[in-house]
């Protein structure tokens, strides 16, 4: 674990590495008559709890405010697009696979996503690697638990209805930047981490698993903390760091051809991509349209406009400030998305025009 100890040992790492994503859908939402299961992989984008389950780091309020009113351990004011994704179908929030304080119930799926998270190095906590090795820990042991008896696991007939969601990346390509590598070498760094994925989804498929959701990555030259902290940077028309978010759209078009090739290649497989680059995008660059003010502008943090972040004083440390209308920023603490935001990714999500192909999200259904 040394060369991912940052993540361990330095109180701040989680907040230099993570990933994010969100979503909405109220207008779009087609409820499943039984609810599907749901196995997520990811970052802090579609962290649930998983951080604070299973390393005790702290997330406290004003995380949580919103919706939930109290710290759930996602790094938002409050809902995710993962959860707003599952209350799309009808199913419950996913409880993080990591948490063992009772009460979490694992009977449509469970999520393996913890913040900062990447695809490599491979063999640390808790790369997308070894979320899968906990998957498959996971599944072998909830059925023989079923089969004991025990009611709080998904039975043998609800994992043949599974489907997986993957949204991984963004802190591959963060972290590169950040180990200060040149845009050539993180661009170069990019073909092994699709690699990753396309491992993940054969390991999945290999034992049975044929329904895949993937996220593609969001515009992370648009992070606040990300224009707070590079010092010499070409900004695009919107004011975003252009090699970051040129670094993300080859991550995207690789993996859209990854895509495109396990399709081909798993044969029976339902494998969807969606662009959720695209949908963050337009957020920011059209943000008053969308209702918001200020999109580069974190809500949750410390130094002022235009960014509001500064690395001593980040949200929920000593000395932070929190402004009073949430629902109209985009960015919460610099580098994850409010619920408002979140909300409307997930509409766009699940409106399938940014999906490849343009299957409805309740063809996860159980039925
Ligand atoms: C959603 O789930 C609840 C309970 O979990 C159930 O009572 C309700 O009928 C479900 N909605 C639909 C549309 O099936
Ligand atoms: C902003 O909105 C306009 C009008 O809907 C659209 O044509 C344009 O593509 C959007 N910009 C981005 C960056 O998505």
């Amino acid at each position: 674990m040394s060369s991912h100890s940052p993540l361990l040992f330095h109180p701040l790492s989680p907040f230099l590495h993570l990933l994010l994503l969100p979503l909405f859908f109220t207008s779009v939402a087609s409820q499943c008559k039984n609810p599907p299961v749901i196995f997520n992989f990811g970052d802090s984008n579609s962290d649930t709890g998983g951080l604070v389950a299973g390393l005790g780091f702290p997330v406290n309020l004003p995380n949580g405010r919103t919706f939930f009113h109290r710290s759930t351990g996602r790094l938002s004011d409050g809902r995710l697009l993962i959860d707003f994704l599952c209350q799309s179908l009808n199913a419950s929030f996913l409880s993080p696979y990591l948490d063992s304080l009772g009460g979490s119930r694992f009977t449509n799926g469970a999520n393996f996503a913890v913040v900062g998270s990447s695809t490599l190095p491979k063999y640390v906590p808790f790369s997308l690697n070894i979320q899968l090795m906990q998957f498959l820990h996971f599944k072998a042991r909830a059925l023989e638990l079923a089969t004991a008896g025990f009611g709080n696991f998904v039975t043998d007939e609800g994992l043949e209805m599974r489907f997986y969601i993957i949204d991984i990346g963004q802190n591959d390509i963060a972290d590169s930047f950040s180990k200060k590598m040149s845009y050539a070498q993180v661009t170069k760094r990019i073909p092994s981490v699709i690699l990753e994925i396309e491992n993940a989804v054969k390991v999945l498929y290999n034992q049975g698993g044929r329904k895949f959701w993937i996220h593609n990555t969001g515009p992370l030259g648009c992070l606040p903390q990300k224009l707070a902290l590079v010092q010499k940077k070409d900004l695009d028309p919107i004011g975003c760091i252009s090699d970051f978010n040129s670094a993300a759209r080859i991550f995207n078009e690789g993996l859209r051809r990854s895509c495109e090739r396990m399709k081909s290649q798993f044969s029976g497989a339902t494998i969807v991509y969606v662009d959720i680059y695209s949908i963050k995008y337009d957020l920011i660059a059209n943000s008053s349209k969308y209702g918001f003010s200020s999109p580069l502008t974190a809500c949750c943090g410390s130094g002022g406009p235009p960014y509001n972040y500064d690395i001593r004083v980040t949200c929920g440390r000593p000395g932070y400030q929190v402004c009073n209308e949430g629902s109209r920023y985009v960015s919460w603490d610099g580098i994850h998305y409010t619920e408002a935001a979140n909300s409307i990714i997930a509409s766009k999500v699940l409106s399938m025009a940014h999906s490849s192909p343009s299957i409805p999200f309740d063809f996860f259904c159980r039925n």
